[in-house]
């Protein structure tokens, strides 16, 4: 059987958890036939780990202004879409009209116009799409889906979602590109697209109407100084700063094998600076975030993301009618991939602590009990490794009994909450998602979208 022939864009921190197991446990079946970055310099560190720690050998590395190059020379089968995600629509556009497959990293794309220019590519194309929301594949949240699906509580009425990203991992977007609404979509479309999908999927519902409200409460140079920080915004960035020495929002490329050699010895290719101080003037995104959803068949969530939590995880309660679930999974802080266990001493700083996972059913008129809990380790709750074999194992099934892959349309209902919540914050109304991107309008489940 050919093996299936990849190509990456976008060579980032992310790409190595994708990257790794294809040219190492999944090499049988699988082939890397390109990398593509606006960087050399971080693509060369690929290929110094494609040569040397994964024993793979150098594959041809393509500026990304040489995309279609790529695609003519070395024929991919899929296109694995990395990169930032105001760039996602290109690539995933112009490798569908080449006519190749395509699994994009969240978020799909971060507006409505590159939205609908993805969904009729799509449809020109016929081509495949898959959006690699890990979050569905971790054993916990697969077993939320299972609680809700069995009818355990009934049918659900409300969700309420708070999720929580510490000064750590949640500073760490107001450090880099997250920090610009025109690259990120702000965190209500790079973050929440990954809670927006998992309420849509756990309910097997598609969003309707969303109102939102949204602030820059903490990060910023004026936040800063208003609370008497001000000597925390003293300077442009972190590393080589003497005056960061005992700044705890600090992180020092210089500490670490991989940023070192993904960002700082890259900084003169693109101008990407990894470690930008994140009390400075040029933030447009929010840090705290609250919303209402209106489903289609009248479901109601009620989300909040809070970007400077000293503690990080989420709770979610699910309102039905023969009862109600609590889960909540506080797994302690991270960072992206390219971070190496020890690295930055992340482990060691307050706030740190992990209290787990955990599941509890309250039914009406009975005990409460809390529900076993599947084994998950590895990355993202174990997610990753699922996701992986599901993307590169010729044994993974090719469909799967928790609905868990994800298509541009479901990729989409996703997005488009965040991005109507945008909408909502600048404009103080409710916003219909069918105004935006008109997304399978007989629809009523999400699990008959693609
Ligand atoms: N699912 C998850 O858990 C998860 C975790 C982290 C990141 N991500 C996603 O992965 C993607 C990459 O994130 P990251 O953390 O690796 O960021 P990163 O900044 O480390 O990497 C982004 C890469 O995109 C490249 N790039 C920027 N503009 C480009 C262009 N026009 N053409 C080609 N390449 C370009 C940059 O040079 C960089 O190498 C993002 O879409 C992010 O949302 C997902």
């Amino acid at each position: 059987m050919p093996k299936t022939r990849f190509a990456f864009v976008g060579t980032g921190g992310r790409a190595i958890s994708f990257i790794e197991p294809l040219v190492t446990r999944y090499r049988e079946h699988n082939a890397l036939v390109a990398l593509c970055d606006l960087s050399p310099t971080r693509m060369a560190y690929y290929n110094r780990k494609l040569a040397g720690a994964w024993n793979y050998g150098a594959v041809p590395a393509y500026p990304a202004d040489q995309f279609d190059a790529l695609l003519r020379e070395t024929k991919p089968d899929i296109v694995f879409v990395c990169s930032k995600d105001s760039t996602h629509h290109d690539y995933i556009i112009r490798a569908l009209h080449a006519g190749c497959d395509v699994i994009t990293e969240k978020p799909l794309t971060i507006d409505a116009a590159k939205c609908r220019a993805i969904l009729e590519a799509q449809r020109a194309s016929g081509r495949r799409v898959r959006v690699a929301f890990n979050y569905r594949w971790g054993p916990f949240r697969t077993k939320v889906k299972e609680l809700l699906a069995t009818g355990v509580i009934g049918r659900v009425h409300a969700v309420n979602l708070e999720y929580l990203l510490d000064t750590n991992h949640g500073a760490d977007y107001f450090r880099r590109w997250h920090a610009h609404a025109a690259e990120s979509g702000t965190l209500l479309v790079h973050k929440s697209t990954h809670h927006f999908d998992l309420v849509n999927w756990w309910l097997d519902a598609i969003p309707a109407q969303v109102f939102a409200y949204g602030d820059l409460a903490f990060y910023g140079r004026q936040n800063a100084e208003a609370r008497g920080d001000g000597h925390l915004a003293a300077y442009p960035r972190y590393t080589g700063e003497p005056r960061a020495k005992d700044d705890p929002f600090r992180l020092d490329l210089d500490e670490s094998e991989s940023f070192r050699g993904l960002y700082r010895d890259a900084e003169a290719d693109s101008g990407y600076l990894r470690d930008r101080n994140v009390f400075r003037d040029d933030i447009d995104i929010y840090d705290q975030m609250s919303l209402n959803v209106r489903y289609r068949t009248g479901e109601v969530l009620t989300y909040a993301l809070t970007a400077y939590s000293p503690r990080e995880g989420m709770r979610v309660s699910f309102n039905g009618d023969r009862g109600r679930i609590e889960y909540q999974e506080f797994i302690g802080t991270h960072m992206n991939r390219a971070v190496s266990p020890g690295d930055f001493k992340i482990e060691d700083k307050p706030g740190a602590e992990a209290e787990g996972e955990s599941i509890r059913v309250f039914p009406h008129f009975k005990p409460s009990y809390l529900v076993p809990l599947p084994p998950a380790t590895g990355a993202h709750g174990g997610a990753d490794d699922i996701l992986t074999h599901s993307f590169f194992s010729p044994d993974a099934p090719a469909t799967d009994p928790w609905g868990r892959f994800a298509g541009h349309e479901q990729g989409a209902a996703s997005i488009l909450v965040g991005i109507a919540a945008r909408d909502s914050i600048r404009d103080n109304r409710p916003v219909t998602l069918s105004d935006l991107v008109p997304l399978a309008p007989a629809a009523t489940k999400l699990s008959q979208l693609i």
